[in-house]
């Protein structure tokens, strides 16, 4: 049953939301405010989107928000409002792969946040996001709905390690080959040829027994 939220609860997920960095339009935020309840209380949770537009315009009057530097409909975080936090060298959660959850603009705001707030080069950010981007709609298009976790950290060589494990979907083999996604058992492979252009090292496994794909990602920074 979808639980009710008191405002109260309400203004301290959306805070939370955009201490993490996040940037996206009422909509995600909607979006990601079910997503909360759903990892933290197993319930998805109403949201109220007007309730939402009212609180992060408040944000907005009060300083805390700004809205986004490349869409004025987007809300993100205001750079003076950003927590300062001497352990944010890695980052890890878990979205929902189903699009409702808006689960693409979770990570690629998430992760642009942690990446610039490690001052890493305009040029990195735009690969690392690019191939991650790839990363998280395959785990979304062959995931199984359900949780991706996602983790990454910057290590002392200034390398960026990434993590993205989902659920594997059960798909019909020859309903995908008439669709003419595969010529007997290969892929066209677009994605993970991007991926492999962009990371200095990629693997993904896909683990048999636990039907999981586990995708790991190496960038040297520069
Ligand atoms: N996260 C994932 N979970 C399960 N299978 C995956 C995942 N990522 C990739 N694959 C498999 O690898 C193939 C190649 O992926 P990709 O190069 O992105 O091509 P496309 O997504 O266009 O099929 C996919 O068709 C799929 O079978
Ligand atoms: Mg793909």
């Amino acid at each position: 049953m979808p639980l009710e939220i008191t405002d109260i609860l309400l203004e301290k997920l959306l805070t939370d939301i955009l201490a993490d960095g996040l940037t996206g339009t009422v909509k995600d935020y909607c979006a990601w405010i079910s997503l909360e309840g759903i990892l933290k209380y197993s319930e998805e949770l109403i949201v109220d989107e007007a309730k939402v537009k009212l609180i992060l315009d408040g944000f907005k009057e009060k300083g805390y928000a700004v809205e986004g530097k490349f869409d004025k409909a987007e809300y993100c975080i205001a750079s003076n409002a950003i927590p300062r936090r001497t352990d944010f060298l890695s980052d890890s959660y878990s979205v929902y792969g189903e699009a409702k959850f808006s689960p693409i603009q979770y990570v690629r705001s998430r992760q642009e946040h942690f990446l610039e707030y490690n001052y890493v080069s305009e040029d990195d950010i735009m690969d690392i996001s690019i191939a991650t981007i790839e990363a998280i709609e395959n785990a979304v298009k062959y995931g199984d709905g359900n949780v991706v976790h996602i983790d990454y950290l910057i290590d002392s060589s200034r390398t960026l390690k990434l993590n993205i494990i989902n659920n594997i979907k059960e798909f019909d083999l020859t309903n995908e080959i008439e669709r003419g996604k595969y010529s007997s058992n290969t892929t066209l492979m677009r994605g993970i040829m991007v991926m492999q252009k962009l990371f200095n090292h990629l693997e993904l496994q896909i683990i048999d027994d636990k039907k999981q794909a586990h995708l790991y990602a190496e960038k040297k920074l520069t």
